[in-house]
């Protein structure tokens, strides 16, 4: 059956207006919350180079703004072309509040491939027949898994292989012989997807706002929180052909609805070409890998290079490892314990499942010197003795201990970070998302991350740039960046539920020496708790 329900939108629209702007332009945005929830809203990707109070996630760069009340982000964009997207970073309201942002060449510039004839954003999500807040706090209330949505969307239409969808099935409209640049994005709360077009081959020419070396693949693999630009060629036979998302979940044990979203390419109009007499008829399916198979998923993470060769931040400063996982609490009287043997379900970053403070953010409590909302000094993880694909991880390693732990960082410091998928409960993947910065991801791979063996498989010539990395399900990946932003960074999985489970910790990145290595105090509207 199909149901109408009131959502939380931006000016009405749902995803929320599209954001256009150009390599360098300065963004003024007011927003007004007049909803009846808390919300924050975070410019994904976004490096917001000396603005962190404009960042956006809660209790880390701001507290949230409150219903009646505003607040203006002010940032620049900085050497980044491509697409990013904004969504809100309170609870689950991202699950209806999002939208895309294109980053068009520099003034006088243009993009590194033929201008295309014109671009579309293309948004997978997730939606649930429930308010999206009622899920996550009843995950929260009994311990337990939250229950899966619904239907995956794109553009936020499930799209017509679902009845209720089949009026408002996404549409993107092209004529014979045009060259389209599609910016995918990955606003789903809780799975990576496949993404596939029927016929259509496509020239992957950037992630995450850094171009990439082209290169074609008819799949694309996308956690929560990355982007795709994909070129395609309007040059089959004229009709209709679906765009199609399917989720992967790595977990074998997770019971899983594998629907698949669907939009219509639509050609409307041909030049004078032989094929403008045939038509194709009903649109087909692309062919779309297994829910679990991951395989081709690494084979196209494992594609992704910069385009030419880049300077990899070096020597090293902090050489860092940090364990990233499920867990489980013990249960305490008068609570619900709706996890595995009466357990609470949790997650960490080396052991310690974040707690959000409540008073403060992280960054105004760093900015004032206060010194009880948080510890600086993220534990780090005992030296690697057991093996994380296997079950003999130590029964310590599952009870994750509470806590508020960033980790403080020199200006300048070249930090470079390992994660480990613990593979507690299952093997999970974990798209690592650090806000304030793009990283390079130097490699990816299965096991335990191995000091000696590993390093030397190291990409330090071309290696991608992004600012989410997917870390495979029993793997690895490590990442290098410059720590040249001061501020507080939050970084977490983007899966979120893994969020909101405590899988998170915060970069406390001092300031450096003189104003451009310097934060400015907090603008005078920054809301309070
Ligand atoms: Cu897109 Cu902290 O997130």
């Amino acid at each position: 059956m199909c149901d109408d329900r009131n959502i939380i939108t931006v000016n009405g629209m749902y995803p929320g207006p599209f954001i256009q702007v150009r390599n360098g332009d300065s963004l003024v945005i007011s927003v007004v919350n007049r909803a009846q929830y808390n919300v924050t809203i975070h410019w994904h990707g976004v490096r917001q180079l000396l603005t962190a109070w404009s960042d956006g996630p809660e209790f880390v760069t701001q507290c949230p703004i409150r219903p009646g009340e505003s607040y203006t982000y002010r940032f620049k964009i900085t050497d980044q072309e491509g697409t990013l997207w904004w969504h809100a970073h309170s609870s689950w309201l991202r699950a209806t509040v999002y939208g895309a942002i294109a980053i068009y060449p520099r003034e006088g510039t243009t993009y590194p491939f033929n201008k295309p004839d014109r671009d579309f954003p293309v948004i997978l999500g997730e939606w649930w027949n429930a308010n999206p807040i009622d899920v996550v706090n009843e995950a929260i209330r009994t311990g337990a898994a939250p229950n899966i949505s619904d239907a995956f969307t794109i553009n936020g239409q499930p799209g017509d292989l679902y009845s209720c969808s089949r009026k408002h099935t996404e549409t993107f409209r092209v004529r014979y012989g045009e060259n389209i640049l599609l910016r995918v994005v990955n606003a789903a709360l809780n799975q990576e997807l496949y993404f596939s077009i029927g016929n259509h081959m496509m020239t992957v020419v950037g992630v995450d706002a850094s171009y990439t070396k082209p290169f074609l693949t008819n799949l694309l693999m996308l956690g929560p929180g990355q982007t795709t630009d994909v070129l395609i060629t309007a040059d089959q036979l004229p009709g209709k052909y679906y765009v199609a998302a399917r989720a992967f979940a790595s977990a074998p044990n997770v019971s899983f609805d594998n629907t698949t979203t669907t939009a219509i390419l639509k050609y409307t109009k041909y030049g004078c070409s032989s094929k403008a007499s045939a038509s194709a008829s009903q649109p087909l399916l692309p062919a779309l890998p297994a829910f679990n198979d991951s395989l081709p998923g690494k084979a196209f993470a494992s594609r992704l290079r910069s385009p030419g060769v880049v300077q990899v931040p070096q020597p090293v400063d902090m050489n860092l490892l940090f364990t990233v996982g499920l867990g489980l609490f013990n249960c305490k009287p008068g609570q619900n314990c709706g996890g595995p043997n009466n357990t609470r379900l949790t997650a960490s970053v080396n052991n310690i499942s974040y707690v959000s403070p409540t008073n403060y953010s992280i960054l105004q409590a760093n900015f004032l010197g206060l010194p009880d909302v948080f510890n600086p000094n993220l534990p780090p993880v005992p030296p690697l003795k057991f093996n994380f694909t296997s079950a003999n991880i130590p029964r310590k390693l599952w009870q994750p201990m509470p806590g508020t732990e960033v980790l403080r960082v020199k200006y300048g410091s070249v930090v470079q970070l390992v994660f480990q998928d613990t593979s507690i409960l299952a093997p999970e993947n974990h798209p690592m998302h650090l806000h304030g910065y793009d990283f390079y991801i130097l490699a990816t791979g299965s096991g335990n991350f191995n000091e000696t063996t590993d390093t030397a498989k190291f990409n330090l010539i071309d290696p991608p740039r992004r600012n989410t990395v997917a870390v495979p399900g029993g793997g690895w990946s490590v990442i290098r960046f410059l720590a040249n932003n001061p501020g507080a960074w939050f970084m977490h999985c983007h899966l979120d539920i893994h969020l909101t489970w405590g899988l998170a910790m915060v970069f406390v990145v001092d300031n450096g020496v003189g104003e451009l290595q310097t934060l400015k105090p907090p603008p005078p509207d920054l809301p309070m708790c």
